[in-house]
């Protein structure tokens, strides 16, 4: 049984990383979205609130799994015996910072392979932060994330406008 992991920060979902998803689902038996909850990272959205909304995409799907974990992504993997970690690869700037962290990964677990999937060209420019400016500016996200949380993803946008006020 091989089980991978998909680490990120899903701040929030894409339809990129969605994409990325299903198509790493392809190959293995079981798949956790793993949500880094890195308290010195700022995040726009809550751990609950991402986690929420990654449950909602992936409802429908018994094999892939939303767990949320502190510390080093090898440890987490390695706790739950996976093989892969699962990345999506967009354009030549997501390279370095890539690279470095499957280096670092395999330093750390040599049996730990890192896996990249190349974006679809249809996403390739969009980004979560992207998603954020959008939303603070009311811009339109409508393709840029799963069209099931697309309302959910405004209305905690909204609350949290309403809670700066
Ligand atoms: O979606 P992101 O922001 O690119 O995700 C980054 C994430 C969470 C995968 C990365 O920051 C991470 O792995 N954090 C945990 C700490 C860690 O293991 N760092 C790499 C080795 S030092």
């Amino acid at each position: 049984m091989a089980t991978f992991v998909c680490p990120g920060s899903f701040d929030p979902i894409t339809n990129g990383h969605y994409d990325i998803i299903l198509r790493a689902l392809v190959h293995c038996d079981n798949l956790i979205v793993a949500v880094g909850d890195n308290k010195a990272k700022k995040s726009f959205f809550t751990l609950e609130e991402k986690i929420m909304l990654l449950n909602k995409v992936f409802m429908d799907y018994k094999s892939i799994k939303i767990e949320s974990f502190t510390g080093l992504t090898e440890e987490f993997a390695r706790s739950k015996n996976a093989t892969a970690l699962v990345r999506g690869l967009r354009a030549l700037s997501d390279f370095e910072f890539e690279f470095q962290m499957a280096l670092l990964n395999r330093k750390l677990n040599p049996n730990l392979e890192t896996l990249f999937i190349m974006t679809n060209a249809d996403y390739s420019y969009i980004s979560s932060a992207a998603v954020r400016e959008l939303l603070l500016n009311n811009g339109d996200i409508t393709g840029m994330v799963p069209d099931c949380i697309k309302n959910d993803i405004i209305s905690l946008c909204e609350e949290k406008r309403i809670g700066n006020r």
